[in-house]
């Protein structure tokens, strides 16, 4: 564990150096998802784009006046029976937290200052709240675990401890004052995880796949509501680490196909480990929900990548240059294993409840770059799972099982509803847009079909190439290129449904044009800020779409939609906050996550700001004469991205997972950019929960 090697960091050569866009950090782009940006988009279609002249509306908007279609409101918590999985579905637990100050304001109704934006090395909430660390990397999640020690590191180790970078936050009611908390682990950061000469290559190489994965630790209330803490290990007995060797168990159609066959899981069936789950959901009959997104990069060419793949892995941006990790694990040679990519870009769904449960990847939602999933119900009670692929110029999709959630309390019907994501039909949307003579970016939608459990409905393929290579399906459909389709989520207040689209610097080039629902271009953002026209322009700082089921039923092909929020500085003419005064929200860049409070107001977390700030979460409601109302609730330390978010305790409590701290260019563990959260000499990314202050 001690061996010095003079190549202490071999990563580091690999990161790009020079001029990087927006605030993102050459390491967060190398280590996250593999300078997807630097590589041409994978989606090399032409097709649907409307080359209207919407740019010509921008600074004439009027109010938006809502979606195209019956927006009927659809309270989907309310739909369910049983109180403890409602709150699971809702992410709150039941009792109601115990009133705070001022008033028993809460986050839903409190009025607050919004955070100035800045670049503190801290976690800054505003004035009123207070915060605790709730877990930090390395900190035990499971009995027997070692107290960390950075330069004690070890595989054994890390399967007992809260692994890196936490993103997806979910909580899920035990009786009286506790809760599990689930959170994904997204990548790893090894410059910043390990001294210079502690550890070997193949020991970084496995400490850092164990350190993917998630954790589930239980919680419990603190003094002050809306706080909480760890329980401790000798009761949790639910506490779990997923990591790179945990067994998953393949669903749906695909499972068994031959192309997820390898030399180790001759069944196709069997997986071991998920990678990259960055967003997620939690589900009505509580469990939850994983995306795993980046997992293309994780791979190794060897003598070579398979010819017989090769459409298929350049669609995935496969391109064989991986982590090195098949040097301690020959299922990331590609030249071996051509099939093992194959069993990652899924959906996975983990039973927080039963620590002896087997995951699983559902191969019946898709095989993307999924940012996360979220179900709500449809009016007749059947599943509806919406989900994004986060990469430039792909698609929004959904799922709808075929059959219905059950909502009885009772052992039979929590068996069938861990059915539910194994058969339905799985859709992509296309948008068109209404024209630019309404002075609004909105139109109306579709969700295209693209196969159910037992057929397809794309010509030339078989519902299982369909499920395992879902991109190059809905190529062959004509769906809306999105720019970064991040978190989709149905607000359960007013039944429409959010999506975060992060940003897009390609955006108006050749091979993707603007569209109404896509409406910045690189010309615009020059004319607008004044700079000159760079790759870095196009779609800086992201959008939030907002889409309105027919007739309020999320079984329902065909929406209504507009572009809620057009982020960025509010000084610049091409931002819109749902027909608020811009003179009086906080700037905001980027949105990724998003989460609802129990009076149907959105929360949005951010990745990559641009406008000179840390990341953060903010308030908008979505209804009402504050529509568009954003504010900043608070903001992350140095070089991170705020994740989660998620609202619970009665609405007293936001919990946010802070990812990469200290993730800016240059950093090493030696000279780290944070060191927050200031308990050690180097960063810990660490999840957060914020609270009235007593
Ligand atoms: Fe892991 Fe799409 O952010
Ligand atoms: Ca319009
Ligand atoms: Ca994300």
């Amino acid at each position: 564990m001690t061996s010095v090697r003079p190549e202490t960091r071999p990563l580091l050569s690999l990161v790009p150096k020079g001029n990087r866009h927006g605030s993102r950090s050459h390491l967060t782009c190398f280590f996250r998802c593999g300078n997807a940006c630097d590589k041409p988009e994978p989606n090399p279609t032409d097709h649907a784009h409307i080359q209207d002249e919407i740019a010509k509306a921008v600074g004439r908007r009027s109010i938006l006046r809502g979606g195209a279609v019956g927006a009927g409101a659809l309270v989907v918590g309310g739909v369910i029976a049983d109180g403890g999985l409602a709150a699971a579905a809702t992410g709150a637990p039941t009792r109601p937290g115990r009133p705070g100050r001022p008033g028993g304001a809460t986050l839903a109704t409190a009025e607050f200052s919004p955070v100035a934006p800045n670049r503190r090395d801290a976690f800054t909430t505003a004035s009123g709240f207070d915060h605790d660390v709730v877990i930090r990397w390395g900190d035990p999640v499971v009995k027997g675990a070692p107290d960390f020690d950075v330069r004690r590191q070890s595989v054994e180790a890390a399967e007992k401890q809260f692994g890196y970078n936490c993103d997806y936050v979910g909580l899920l009611p035990l009786r009286r004052d506790e809760a599990l908390l689930v959170v994904n682990h997204e990548y790893t950061d090894e410059n910043l995880m390990f001294p210079a000469g502690a550890y070997s290559d193949d020991e970084v190489k496995r400490i850092a796949m164990t350190n993917h994965g998630m954790s589930v630790v239980r919680v419990r209330r603190g003094r002050t509501a809306g706080s909480w803490r760890r329980a401790g290990l000798g009761r949790a007995v639910e506490n779990r680490r997923i990591h790179i060797r945990t067994t998953f168990e393949l669903t749906g159609p695909a499972a068994g196909d031959v192309r997820l066959r390898t030399s180790a899981d001759p069944t196709g069936r069997q997986v071991l480990g998920t990678l990259n789950n960055c967003a997620g959901g939690t589900t009505p009959w509580g469990t939850v929900l994983s995306g795993e997104e980046n997992f293309n990069q994780y791979f190794d060419a060897g003598a070579g990548l398979n010819p017989a793949y090769a459409a298929e892995y350049q669609r995935y941006g496969i391109s064989g240059s991986g982590r090195g990790w098949s040097s301690v694990d020959p299922r990331f040679d590609l030249s071996k294993e051509p099939h093992e990519p194959h069993r990652f870009g899924w959906i996975v769904e983990v039973d927080p409840y039963d620590p002896g449960s087997t995951p699983r990847k559902h191969t019946m939602l898709g095989r993307f770059k999924h940012e996360g999933a979220n179900v709500s119900l449809a009016r007749d009670g059947r599943a509806v799972a919406y989900m994004g692929d986060d990469e430039r110029g792909d698609y929004l999709y959904k799922f709808v099982s075929a059959d219905r959630f059950d909502p009885k309390p009772t052992a039979r019907a929590r068996r069938h509803n861990l059915t539910l994501l194994s058969k339905g039909t799985l859709y992509v949307a296309r948008l068109t847009g209404d024209g630019a003579e309404d002075g609004e970016y909105d139109g109306t939608g579709t969700w295209i079909p693209l196969c159910s459990d037992s057929q397809s409905f794309v010509a030339g393929m078989s519902v299982a190439d369909v499920l395992l290579f879902t991109r190059l399906a809905a190529d062959k459909v004509a769906p809306t290129k999105m720019d970064r389709p991040e978190d989709v989520e149905a607000n359960p207040v007013n039944g429409k449904v959010y999506a975060a689209l992060t940003n897009n610097s390609r955006r108006g080039s050749a091979s993707m044009p603007v569209d109404e629902a896509n409406p910045l271009q690189a010309s615009q953002v020059r004319a607008s800020l004044g700079a000159p026209l760079t790759s870095a322009s196009g779609n800086r700082n992201g959008y939030v779409l907002e889409m309105t089921p027919a007739g309020g039923d999320h079984a329902a092909t065909e929406f209504g939609w507009s572009l809620f929020l057009v982020c960025g500085d509010p000084a610049s003419p091409e931002t819109w906050f749902g027909g608020f005064d811009r003179s009086k929200v906080s700037p905001i860049s980027c949105p990724d996550n998003v989460a609802f409070d129990s009076e149907g107001n959105l929360w949005i977390s951010t990745d990559g700001n641009v406008l000179g700030s840390n990341d953060g979460v903010f308030r908008v409601p979505v209804e009402g004469p504050s529509r568009g109302h954003v504010q900043q609730f608070c903001t992350v330390p140095k070089g991170a991205e705020a994740c989660g978010p998620l609202i619970t305790d009665g609405d007293r409590a936001l919990w946010v997972a802070v990812q990469h701290p200290g993730e800016i260019d240059g950093s090493t563990f030696e000279e780290p950019g944070s060191t927050w959260p200031h308990t050690d000499a180097f960063p810990r990314p660490s999840v957060v929960v914020a609270y009235p202050a007593r």
